[in-house]
Order: structure tokens, then C-alpha cells, then sequence
């Protein structure tokens, strides 16, 4: 962890992202705090947690900034506060505009393949640009040096990099992409398609998932912009700035602060069990997911409809409970996703449930890490069916909470962590019925494999966890940072 720090002594660290680490929401009268369903979250917090800094993020919790802090500088977490956490409180209308509208009917179905249209209004991109320039205003306003490390998150935010480097040129931007990049025919699509470029290449750094996504990014730059592209290198240079783009596999924690709490694995199949009603002997695979269009949440209910018909043997003795914490119900496309799971799940279960057993347990909550991580351990299989996922941080949460040595993730192969956890069985999850026998597989894998496949998987996350992660980026930073100084002592 302390590479963090080695890398850049002494530099102030900023993370810029929508969703903050902590949501405050009131409930009976009493401010409660909910840790949110965000892979970016996930992955963020531990790194602010070890090297402390300032974390700006949208306020999206229902008691409002007056119930919480009146400045709005939040020492979090809450019960060891390490770094401070500074909320910027948007109207409806940037809501709408911003954050629906461009970054979740706009760019997320651009970027995902999930046959979802991207919807482009210029009133949402108008909002969208006046949403950056905010969040650019209060990364200057709380700026303390001329050079901070910003560390720029995700999709609501590529025109950030560059409205920062006009106003801060020693800053050290990086920006990670967290969600695939398109191809540049796909790409094309976006009526603001050179903005989106010229916004992300004001980085120092540019991060994917995966050397494919950069690829899609660099053909799309070569494709839109005047620049010049050294492929050998993988930078872009436009105007006077030059960007570094690279893969940098994002991870988790290791091991995860929501293991430490957790009893041991024969106790969270107990009482998970009994929590939800599923007889002790029954297998059970788990999915956890936020009720997302690009998580294939209704085509593993078909496969577990295809493995009940094709393996009868486990009708009454195999049970997917599936949580799904709802996200973005005010679009139309998130609530479909919903109806149409829900509606996937009953027919599965009117179909071959019996004497009060059914196959499908679909609970559409939210749920804290701790939960989670006792579901995991209580799970025969994880199933990971993701359409299309720039990485999908639930498989590692998966193979980092088995402290146990056992479990099978079955796992998409359009997701990023597939390139990772070559030990999941991966499936195509638009092909039901092999995804069916994937399962099969799964529930009746021998002992000694499990343990042998998900050795593997823990030793790979337990090395590339999120502080690998963070520690490469901020070396290439650092690399950068000196690389200038002698450049400008030479000049
Ligand atoms: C994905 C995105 C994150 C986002 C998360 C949850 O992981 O890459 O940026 O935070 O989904 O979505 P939400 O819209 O609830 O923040």
C-alpha cells in the first residue's frame, strides 16, 4: 500500500467521481448511511482510505447537505476518518440532464454492447457540459498545490481532463474509463464525438480495462481528430498535450474489510439457508448485481430453466438465489430490465417449482458488502452472465471472499475479469443451453477441482488487487512527472 505514497511523496491526491463513497439517507428521522452497489466505489475507497486526500462527488442521498455538514467536508469513513469527502449538490434539471440523459441513455449504451439504443438530446449534453465545468470549478477551488494528482472516474466526466489542464497545466490528471470502449464505427454515433476526445485527451493518463478497449479508443482518436498517434508507445499527442493510454486492469481490495466480520463458510450456508427458506443440502449458486440491462440478469434464468431441462436430477436440489439492487429506475430501459427478469423468474419457477421448492429465489434489494460477502460464502456457484462489463468487480469480490478454497464462478466471457479468472468456467451468455450445462458443471464439479481452480483465481486477485492497480498508474505517473522536470531544466 505505502507504494501509493512512495510514488509521489508529498503529492495531494483527488478523486473525482459521480458516485460518492458514502450515501447519506434519511430514514425514520435518522441520517443512515448506505455503502453503494458501484464497481467504482468498490475499487476507490480502499485506495483514499491508505492514502488519504479529498473525494468529490455528486450529494445523492436524501438528507441533504444541511442534516449532514454544513460546509460539506466530510471526514469519512465515518468510524476512521482518512480522507475528506466533498459533495457537490446538483438541480434536477443537471440530474436529468447530466446524469440520466447523457452518461446513462447516452454514453453507457454506447459503450456497452447490449443492443440498448443511445439516445443523444442536446439539452442533456448541454447539461452534461456544465456538469464538468462544476465539478471543474471545485477541484480548483479545492486544489491546495498547482500540481495535484487528479484522479478523474468514468463516463460523466470526459470533457473534465482537458477544462482542468487549461486551468491547472502541472496537474497530473488520470483519468480511468471504467466501462468498455466502443469501436470507432460505434463510436460515431455520438453527435459530440470530438469534444468526448479532445475532453479525455487533457489527461496525463489515460486507463482502460483491457489493451482491446484502448485499441477501440486509439482507432477512434486516428478515425476523429487531428493528432498524432505513436502506437509502439501508446500515446496520442493533440495540441501540446500528450496522453499516455494504457490497460490497467482494475481490482478490489485484498483481502476485502468485508471479510473480517464474517463467520466461518458452514455458518453463512446456514444461515443463509434458513434466512431465505432454502433446505440445508439443496445446492445454491448466488448472482449479485444492480438490475442493469448489461448484466444478462433474465438470460441465466433461462439457463437455469435449460439445466433444469436438461438435468432434471436437480429439480428440488439446486436454487439460484439472485439480488439485484434497483439502479436508475427513472429510465424506461432499467425498469423493462426488471420486468422482464422478473417475468423470466416466474415462468422458470411456475415451470419446475414444486411442494413449495422453487428454483429461482430474486430478491430486488439492495445489499451492504457484508451481505454480500455472506451470500458469496455460502454459494456453490457464483454466476457472472454480464452481456457486455468493462470488468466486473463481483467475480474477484467472489474468489476474495472463499478464504475457504472452494466455490465455482461461472463467468461471462464479455467481461473484462474473463481475461483474468481463466479458472471460472466462462460462457457465452447468449448461448442458454451451453450456459445450462456451464451450471451443470458448476454443481457437480469434483472437490479437488474447485479447490485446485479457485487457488489459482485468489492467487491472481491477491496479486493484482486495487493497490497493484493504483501503484501502476501512479509509477507511469510518476515516471511522467520527473520525465517533465528534466525536459523543462533542459530547456
Ligand atoms: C458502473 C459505473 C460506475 C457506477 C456504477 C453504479 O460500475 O462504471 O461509474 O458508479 O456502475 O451506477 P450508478 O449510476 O448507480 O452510480
Amino acid at each position: 500500500r505505502s507504494v501509493l505514497r512512495d510514488e509521489l511523496p508529498g503529492a495531494e491526491v483527488m478523486v473525482i467521481s459521480n458516485r460518492e463513497p458514502y450515501i447519506h439517507n434519511l430514514e425514520d428521522g435518522k441520517v443512515m448511511l448506505q455503502r453503494p452497489a458501484s464497481g467504482l466505489v468498490t475499487a476507490l475507497e480502499p485506495i483514499m482510505r491508505a492514502c488519504g486526500g479529498t473525494w468529490i462527488a455528486h450529494g445523492s442521498g436524501s438528507a441533504d447537505q444541511s442534516m449532514v455538514d454544513e460546509n460539506d467536508h466530510l471526514q469519512v469513513p465515518p468510524e476512521a476518518p482518512a480522507y475528506t469527502l466533498r459533495r457537490l449538490w446538483l438541480s434536477d434539471e443537471e440530474q436529468d440532464g447530466y446524469y440520466y440523459g447523457f452518461a446513462n441513455e447516452g454514453m453507457w449504451p454506447l459503450c456497452h454492447i447490449a443492443f440498448v439504443r443511445p439516445t443523444f438530446r442536446a439539452s442533456d449534453w448541454e447539461q452534461y457540459v456544465a456538469v464538468n465545468r462544476k465539478f471543474a470549478d471545485a477541484i480548483i477551488a479545492e486544489a491546495r498545490t498547482p500540481n495535484p494528482v487528479v484522479l478523474v472516474q468514468d463516463y460523466h466526466f470526459a470533457l473534465l481532463p482537458k477544462m482542468v489542464r487549461e486551468r491547472l497545466p502541472e496537474a497530473t490528471i488520470i483519468t480511468f474509463w471504467h466501462i468498455p470502449w466502443p469501436n470507432p464505427e460505434v463510436f460515431s454515433i455520438c453527435p459530440w464525438k470530438e469534444e468526448i476526445l479532445s475532453g479525455l485527451l487533457g489527461s496525463s493518463i489515460l486507463g482502460f480495462h483491457t489493451q482491446f478497449h484502448c485499441i477501440n479508443f486509439l482507432d477512434s482518436v486516428d478515425r476523429f481528430l487531428e493528432s498524432h498517434i505513436d502506437r509502439e508507445h501508446s500515446t496520442v499527442r493533440a495540441g501540446n498535450s500528450t496522453t499516455l493510454v494504457r490497460p490497467y486492469p482494475i481490482s478490489i481490495e485484498w483481502p476485502p474489510t468485508a471479510l473480517a466480520s464474517q463467520p466461518p463458510a458452514d455458518e453463512c450456508c446456514e444461515s443463509v439457508r434458513r434466512k431465505y427458506g432454502i433446505p440445508i443440502g439443496t445446492k445454491l449458486a448466488v448472482g449479485v448485481e444492480r438490475f442493469d440491462y448489461t448484466k444478462g440478469i433474465a438470460d441465466r434464468f433461462h439457463a437455469v430453466g435449460s439445466l433444469l431441462e436438461a438435468h432434471p436430477e436437480w429439480i428440488g436440489r439446486f436454487t439460484l438465489l439472485q439480488v439485484a439492487a434497483p439502479t436508475r429506475s427513472r429510465l424506461a430501459a432499467y425498469r423493462e430490465t426488471q420486468v422482464e427478469a422478473e417475468t423470466a423468474a416466474a415462468a422458470v419457477n411456475e415451470r419446475f417449482g414444486r411442494n413449495g421448492w422453487v428454483p429461482i429465489i430474486l430478491v430486488p434489494k439492495h445489499h451492504e458488502p457484508e451481505d454480500v460477502f455472506t451470500l458469496f460464502r455460502a454459494a456453490d456457484v457464483c454466476l457472472v452472465s454480464s452481456l457486455h462489463d468493462g470488468m466486473n468487480l463481483v467475480a474477484k469480490e467472489f474468489v476474495a471472499s472463499r478464504d475457504d478454497e472452494d466455490g465455482v464462478l461461472v463467468l461471462s466471457t464479455f467481461a473484462g475479469a474473463s481475461r483474468e479468472l481463466q479458472e471460472a468456467l466462462i460462457v457465452n451468455p447468449y448461448d442458454i443451453r451451453s450456459m445450462g450445462e456451464a451450471l451443470h458443471m458448476g454443481l457437480s464439479m469434483p472437490a479437488e477441482q474447485r479447490r485446485e481452480r479457485m487457488r489459482l483465481m485468489r492467487e491472481m486477485v491477491s496479486e493484482h488487487n486495487i493497490y497493484f492497480w493504483a501503484g501502476r498508474m501512479l509509477l507511469d505517473a510518476a515516471r511522467m512527472r520527473k520525465r517533465r522536470n528534466i525536459e523543462y531544466s533542459i530547456e
